[in-house]
């Protein structure tokens, strides 16, 4: 967990005079859009750096209350995505549009209606939690009570309200990310943009982080999610884009992409010996439709996972291959991502 000396070039806390604070709630019931339309839309993005397509013509929209989950593997283009949402960016084609109003990086105009949590913490580790949103409010040209006030209520949503008067140093890891998203909250906008928010938290305040979101959702925003974590995807996101290559793969509720696999099962081993030579051995083998290798873990996917043990078992023998551990999974989205891709999600 990095220690941020200042807020990073790339905050949302943008210089002032490029905000104007909105009257609008963060906070709004469900179907409460613009004319019913989609918070963001985002059509036919692309971007490229030299001759890398980071981006390759991405397009999704999410609706008011709606959190939609931009998932997969490091480098698939996902912080790229975003900051071309976010109008951090200037996009090669496509256009954004959050709130009925078009974003670009040249515009500020819809740039008011989002808020941006960055991958890394911006924070000012030697003030306090108080201080640190109130110097940000002020950003947003929040003032006096109103300020006080929508400090506190962020505070609260983001459960930290106990710790307000301590300083940002002596905050873990967690806190310290939930006190950022909290930072992209003070001036109520109305899509809430969050870059891998998790990476690196302890579990319990990665599920203080989950939650907060989830009322956030719950409760009206809009919000786009990033992540290479597909349990926090499959918990937290009502629909989901699978990216890779800068290319959406895939897109539905996590319940419509598993579908996609049909029956069949992830077999996880973790192993040692010549994994690449076991791999292409179970690739031959009836039922095996496809065989992964990364670091230790061989991933398979299978009609029928636990009848093939058997015959997986016997390759590992026949290659030389000690297998430590193995497990059976129902379909997940790794399984989709393994199907889709040939490839498994975590690194
Ligand atoms: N400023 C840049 N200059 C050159 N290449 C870049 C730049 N930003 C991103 N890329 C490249 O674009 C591709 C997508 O990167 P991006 O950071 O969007 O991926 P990501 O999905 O956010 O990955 P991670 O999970 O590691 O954060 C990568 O190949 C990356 O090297
Ligand atoms: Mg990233």
């Amino acid at each position: 967990m990095q220690d941020a000396t200042g807020p990073a070039k790339e905050s949302p806390h943008q210089s002032p005079d490029t905000l104007t604070v909105t009257d609008t709630t963060a906070v709004r019931p469900p179907g409460h859009g613009v004319d019913g339309e989609a918070m963001l839309t985002a059509a036919h993005l692309s971007r490229s750096f030299g001759q890398r397509l980071a981006v390759d013509d991405v397009s999704f929209h999410v609706a008011p209350g709606e959190t939609y989950g931009l998932l997969g593997p490091n480098g698939a283009g996902k912080t790229t995505a975003i900051r071309l949402v976010c109008g951090l960016l200037t996009a090669d084609t496509g256009t954004v549009t959050v709130a009925g109003l078009r974003v670009s990086a040249t515009t500020t105009v819809g740039k008011a209606q989002i808020g941006y949590v960055p991958q890394d913490v911006s924070l000012y580790p030697d003030l306090t939690a108080r201080e640190n949103l109130s110097f940000f409010g002020r950003l947003y040209r929040l003032r006096g009570t109103a300020l006080r006030q929508r400090v506190d209520e962020v505070l609260d949503l983001i459960d930290l309200r106990d710790r307000g008067d301590d300083r940002v140093e002596s905050f873990s890891g967690g806190m310290k990310r939930r006190l950022n998203i909290g930072a992209s909250l003070l001036h109520r906008p109305r899509l809430l943009v969050l870059d891998e928010p998790t990476v690196g938290v302890d579990p319990q305040s990665r599920h203080a982080i989950l939650e907060s979101i989830q009322t956030l959702g719950t409760a009206g925003l809009a919000v786009l999610y990033t992540t290479h974590y597909m349990e926090e995807a499959e918990r937290l996101c009502d629909r989901i884009g699978i990216i890779d290559h800068g290319a959406l793969i895939a897109e539905g509720t996590s319940r419509e992409l598993v579908s996609q696999v049909g029956q069949k099962d992830r077999i996880t081993l973790v192993a040692t010996g010549s994994l690449p030579a076991f791999a292409q051995a179970c690739r031959s083998l009836e039922g095996i439709e496809h065989a992964d290798v990364t670091d230790s873990t061989v991933h398979l996917l299978a009609r029928d996972g636990r009848l093939r043990l058997p015959q997986v078992l016997e390759a590992a023998t026949r290659t030389g291959t000690s297998v430590r551990s193995v497990e059976v999974d129902e379909p997940d989205l790794e399984a989709v991502f393994l199907h889709l891709t040939g490839t498994a999600l975590r690194e």
